[in-house]
């Protein structure tokens, strides 16, 4: 069995329909995985992404998709045995910052639902041949951010993004109101200060004011 790129879009799709914000996560201690999502889910950010950039993802992916109401993927899928680790881990979904042949071949035959990063009205073409209509457009603001975004929307009205690299709390609002965001990524709901602390009453924080942005 595989899972064809249609259904992969529509399961992913449905996941960023979730939550306005995917919370990217860079993991150094695997211990503060729990606390972290939980945290994160509580202030309404259910949907997390762990990069695999880091020795302890895969276990904090582990540990996380333990966790009550969270839906945990793993990112920053470079190659083919990160997909195989990180559906062993247990990701329900999977995200890449571009995408390779072998990367959407590997995805699809391990079932696992790709999220695909796209830069470029050709890349974003490609996906949509291939299948996909769900992609990360990656990285937004150095890529053209909003007003790049706004232009694809008529040429290609089948393409739906999350945006991810470069969005903040200020420009979060203006990807979400274009009618080709679904919802965006970004580490500032985990920033590396708070969870040092242990400061999981801020990280709750800034999730609830994420789920809730001023559109
Ligand atoms: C990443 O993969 O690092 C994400 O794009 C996060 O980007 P950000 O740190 O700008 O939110």
């Amino acid at each position: 069995m595989s899972l064809s790129p249609a259904e992969a879009s529509r399961q992913t799709l449905e996941i960023c329909r979730k939550a306005p914000v995917i919370p990217v996560i860079l993991i150094e201690n695997a211990s503060t995985a729990v606390p972290m999502a939980e945290a994160l889910v509580a202030g309404g950010l259910p949907v997390l992404e762990v990069t695999l950039r880091t020795p302890a993802a895969l276990d904090a992916i582990r540990a996380m998709a333990k966790v009550q109401g969270g839906i945990v993927g793993a990112g920053t899928l470079l190659r083919r045995e990160d997909v195989l680790r990180a559906k062993e881990a247990g990701a329900t979904f999977g995200v890449s910052p571009g995408a390779t042949f072998s990367i959407l071949e590997a995805c699809e035959e391990a079932e696992l639902p790709l999220l695909p990063g796209a830069s470029t009205a050709s890349e974003v073409m490609a996906l949509l041949e291939r299948g996909y209509t769900t992609m990360k457009f990656f990285p937004a603001e150095p890529a053209g951010g909003v007003p790049f975004l706004k232009s694809l929307a008529s040429p290609l009205p089948a393409a739906h993004f999350c945006p991810t690299g470069g969005i903040t709390p200020a420009n979060l609002p203006r990807y979400l109101e274009l009618p080709n965001v679904i919802c965006c990524g970004g580490s500032w709901v985990v920033p590396a200060d708070k969870v040092a602390a242990g400061d999981w009453a801020g990280i709750e924080a800034l999730a609830k004011a994420a789920a809730h942005p001023s559109v």
